[in-house]
């Protein structure tokens, strides 16, 4: 029998899945074992869904009626926010349906919440999608390095800032041209705050410090500053002693292992790190862990196609889970360390 997905949302993302899931369904039948099968699309007007190409009969502006309908297996949910999205995941999650979400700022902001009621019913809730996009890095956290003891977690997670610095070390440009500049290219927004003011990072920031430390952290536990005050001449000093300006996303274990610290900010980055040559809009995050060394990930961090790469990668994940008649909940993280919004550098 084939396991029924609903759509919450099918925009950029949304509508790349629904075409990846359809282009490769003989691939992901065999990969799973059993066909995937949209059982609905739920949307904010139904307006343009003929522009879609789909039945319109898959799609509903009743996204409650849809995520508990009997029949559904699994939601994915990409139309980002904190509500509808928050009630929507809970209602499908308490009805035994598995989720997966790109939605950072919900899992940053109630992440524990969804996560206890995910553990409650027994069902997945997967979110590679919501950190760095295509890049595989929240399961390997979760998972491959469980039986290691991460130390730091360093990434550039925010392709958007990445990209305007990029432009500001190579051209010697100013920090608004290069926001001009980004936007033009449809980097960044017309209302560029999430991303400029650093609050997308302290996000994504909070849900990778909670994976690397077991432990619940929120974005309101992350310090946060943004590079709308990095300058040109900022950019030059740091270049006169071998350095780049990055926006990073740090957290770290104190040294006695007691505390994490999470914060976002601009940090001068001598040119042989790393994380000093990822350029344009790419995102790249350098984890430390005790047994398994310094690990880099790096990849594209936003776009409809890497992030539906992600998003999909979940979707078969949970399908094979709920085959085997199994879930794989988050760790039951009490509230081991006590996290500051600053920790050691
Ligand atoms: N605005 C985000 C970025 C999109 O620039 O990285 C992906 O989360």
């Amino acid at each position: 029998m084939a396991l029924k997905v609903a759509l919450l949302g099918c925009g950029v993302v949304g509508s790349e899945v629904v075409r990846l899931m359809n282009e490769q369904s003989t691939e992901l039948a065999a990969r799973i074992g059993t066909p995937l099968e949209i059982g609905g699309i739920a949307v904010r007007r139904t307006g343009r869904v003929r522009d879609t190409g789909l039945d319109p009969e898959l799609f509903t502006t009743d996204a409650m009626s849809l995520v508990t309908r009997p029949d559904i297996d699994l939601v994915v949910e990409v139309i980002g926010g904190i509500e509808p999205a928050r009630s929507l995941i809970l209602a499908a999650v308490k009805a035994g349906k598995s989720v997966v979400t790109a939605n950072k700022a919900l899992l940053a902001e109630d992440g524990e919440v969804i996560h206890d009621a995910a553990r409650d019913a027994g069902v997945d809730i997967y979110y590679e999608a919501s950190v760095a996009g295509a890049i595989p890095l929240l399961r390997p956290l979760r998972d491959s390095l469980a039986g290691d003891r991460i130390n730091r977690v360093l990434g550039i997670v925010n392709g958007t800032t990445n990209y305007i610095l990029d432009r500001m070390d190579a051209l010697g440009a100013g920090f608004a041209e290069s926001l001009e500049e980004a936007q033009a290219l449809g980097y960044a927004e017309s209302d560029p705050t999430a991303d400029v003011e650093g609050f997308d990072a302290a996000a994504k920031a909070a849900i990778l410090a909670r994976l690397a430390f077991h432990t619940p952290v929120t974005a309101a536990d992350v310090h946060r500053e943004g590079i709308t005050e990095v300058t040109a001449g900022d950019i030059v000093s740091a270049q006169a002693m071998g350095c780049v300006v990055k926006l990073l996303a740090i957290c770290q274990r104190s040294e006695d292992g007691a505390s994490v610290g999470v914060r976002v900010h601009p940090v001068m980055l001598p040119r042989e790190h790393p994380l000093a040559n990822v350029k344009e809009a790419y995102n790249a995050v350098f984890v430390e862990a005790e047994s398994a060394g310094r690990l880099m990930f790096y990849g594209a961090g936003a776009g409809g196609s890497p992030t539906a790469s992600a998003v999909l990668g979940d979707v078969v994940a949970i399908a094979r889970n709920r085959r085997a008649g199994t879930f794989a909940a988050d760790g039951d993280d009490d509230s081991v360390l006590a996290v500051h919004p600053m920790g050691e550098t």
